[in-house]
Formats: structure tokens, sequence, C-alpha cells
């Protein structure tokens, strides 16, 4: 058998030693899992490979509800990132919905080409977008990687105002004050993550000039 063959198998007897490992802590671990999900944080990332979710957040099973695409990119007619919104404001109660990016984003780097990509173009036009809107603002940074690192952050914050264009974030947050919106960074070079800060209130009164979807009462 080839090394690429025992390395997928070695999937399987890792998960051996997962669940052993698990029922080690609490043995009624699955059963309890297999009882329901009540997730407090909806995480919206990169599908990048280094940039795990659960694991940077030392999370465990059935704390967060997860979507993750190339770029954490937000796009209206995106039937699954709305789906996956929807649901978790709706339906799971979330309190908050984080849009992590990352810096050495390969999603954000190849926006920023002056290139045709072939069928991730549309994708890519997401971000590219996003240069548009603060090109004055980047086309400053003289430095080239300040600059990369500087549209991943805009891209996150983008993106959160897209998150809260939607309808069912207005409706829930006018209602009951939640989902709260949060706008991360994760350092791979240091592991560490960053919290934008972003404004909510403030990018919610922004939002809703242009994209109120919930009338007053
Ligand atoms: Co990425």
């Amino acid at each position: 058998m080839n090394k690429e063959m025992t390395a997928y198998l070695e999937i399987f007897e890792k998960n051996k030693e997962w669940v052993a490992r698990m029922k080690a802590t609490d043995a009624q671990f699955f059963e309890k899992l297999s009882e329901g999900q009540n997730p407090e944080l909806l995480y919206i990332g990169c599908s990048d490979s280094r940039v795990t979710a659960e694991d940077f957040m030392g999370l465990n099973p059935g704390e967060v509800f997860v979507h993750r695409n190339i770029g954490n990119v937000i796009s209206n007619t995106d039937l699954n990132v709305m789906s996956v919104i929807n649901y978790a404001v709706a339906h799971l109660n979330v309190k908050h919905i984080v849009v992590c990016g990352h810096y050495h984003c390969g999603g954000v780097k190849a926006a920023m080409q002056p290139q045709d990509m072939g069928i991730i173009n549309p994708w890519l036009r997401n971000i590219r977008d996003v240069y548009r809107i603060h090109k004055d603002e980047l086309n400053a940074i003289s430095d080239g990687d300040k600059r990369y690192n500087r549209l991943v952050e805009l891209n996150v914050e983008e993106q959160c105002f897209n998150v809260i264009k939607t309808a069912v974030v207005q409706r829930f947050y006018l209602k009951s004050g939640y989902p709260l919106v949060h706008g991360w960074i994760f350092d791979m070079k240091t592991g560490e993550l960053i919290d934008l800060k972003l404004d909510f209130p403030k990018i919610l009164k922004e939002v809703q000039e242009i994209y109120n979807l919930e009338a007053d009462e």
C-alpha cells in the first residue's frame, strides 16, 4: 500500500483514539451529543486547512455552528451561507455571529491578482468588490504585504456588513438584542485571534440607511 493510502486509513485509527479520549473525560459524551445542539455562536470562516475553527477557539463538538468557504465570503445569492445564517439565527437562536478572516489567505491573495481564475472568478469578485470600495485606502499602502493584510481585515468588515444586511439578523436583533456580529482575524504566525472590535450598532445604523428590511413597530 502506498504512503497516501496508509495516511488516509490512519484517520480511522485516530478517530477510535479520539472516541476513547472523549469517553474517558465523560462517559456519556456521545449520548448527550446525540440529544441536540444549542450553540451560542455561529462561526463563518475560511476553508483554509490551517484555520481550524474549533481548535483555536478551544471549543468542543456542540459549542459552535460552523460555515466555511474560500475567503469567508457572505454572498447575498449564496443559498448555502444564507441558509446557515437563517437557521442559526431563527432556529438555534445564536447570540453571536463571528466572521473570521486570516492573514495569508489564498482567496484574498488570488483576488488581488489581475488575472482570469476561471470558475472561481464570480466568487473572488466578492473580494475584488471589497477592494474597489476601499481602493483609496488600499492603494495608499505602498508595502504589498501590508496592503494584503489590510484587505484581509477590510474583507472581514465588509462581510460583517453583509451579515447585517440580511432580514433575519435585523429582525432578531431589533426584537431581542441578539445576535451581535463580530469581525475577527486569525493570525497563523502567532496562533492568536484578533478582535477587530467593529462597532456593531454603528454598522447596523449604516446598513439600515439603505438595506433596512425591518420597519420600526
Ligand atoms: Co483563506
